[in-house]
């Protein structure tokens, strides 16, 4: 979710008030994932580098979540969303942290959209935890060194429980990651846009899809294979 800041600076106002306006943004993506059977959506709401950005700035999106979360929980969990947060928690007041933990349970039974907050979160830092929980299990004696592979790393990652994401989609005009989801995004599309975030419309995440379908995945494959698996049918046994 990026260009916030420059949505403001174009309007003359405060940066603050650019985030209040992807605020909005945020509750459009919801509903079009919501309207068109998408299972699941990670938004990236604050990096592990958004820390350092100025101090007046960072209370303005600390108090932005907790209004969010003190007015939006309730809707989500009548619509079936259920709300996770990634990242690393102990950073952020107690307060967001009780919001996140009560967020989470309440609406931990709902199954319609999984909806991933990424906030104070890095990909590099994700996969750091991953290797620390590794060595935690060798020390423990539960695992052998030999026995670690990418599977053993990647279900301890973020999100290990999810299929990894099948888009990516960035506004803003920047082509980068920017230390998203490092691991999980291996084999992901990626789509960017011109478009700065509170300006973000149904169109466009429409065009992302269309432009989503047309890409051929071929995961390190050729072409020719990737066709024939389309084109068997499921209830043929292997060639
Ligand atoms: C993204 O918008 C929101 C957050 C990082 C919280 P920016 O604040 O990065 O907006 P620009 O990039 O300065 O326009
Ligand atoms: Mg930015």
């Amino acid at each position: 979710m990026d260009g916030n800041g420059r949505w403001a600076a174009r309007r003359k106002r405060p940066r603050a008030i650019g985030h209040r306006a992807g605020a909005r943004t945020v509750n459009l993506v919801i509903d079009f994932c919501l309207d068109r059977g998408i299972g699941a959506l990670t938004l990236f709401a604050f990096s592990s580098e958004n820390w350092g950005r100025p101090e007046d700035e960072v209370g303005a999106l600390m108090k932005l979540f907790v209004g969010a979360l003190d007015r939006e929980v309730g809707e989500l969990h009548r619509r079936g969303v259920r709300l996770r947060f990634i990242g690393e928690r102990g950073r952020f007041s107690s307060a967001i942290r009780e919001r996140m933990a009560a967020a989470e349970a309440r609406t931990a039974g709902n199954t319609r959209l999984m909806l991933n907050v990424a906030a104070s979160y890095g990909g590099r830092q994700d996969i750091a935890m991953a290797a620390r929980a590794l060595a935690q299990d060798v020390a423990a004696g539960r695992l052998d060194p030999a026995d670690i592979d990418e599977a053993a790393l990647g279900a301890r990652v973020a999100l290990a429980d999810l299929p990894a994401p099948d888009l990516f989609i960035r506004t803003g005009g920047d082509l980068r990651v920017s230390n998203f989801l490092l691991w999980q995004l291996a084999y992901t599309e990626l789509w960017f846009t011109e478009t700065l975030w509170p300006e973000l419309g149904v169109e466009e995440l429409e065009q992302a899809l269309r432009v989503y379908a047309s890409r051929e995945r071929r995961f390190g494959l050729t072409g020719e294979q990737i066709a024939g698996a389309h084109a068997a049918s499921p209830t043929e046994g292997p060639p």
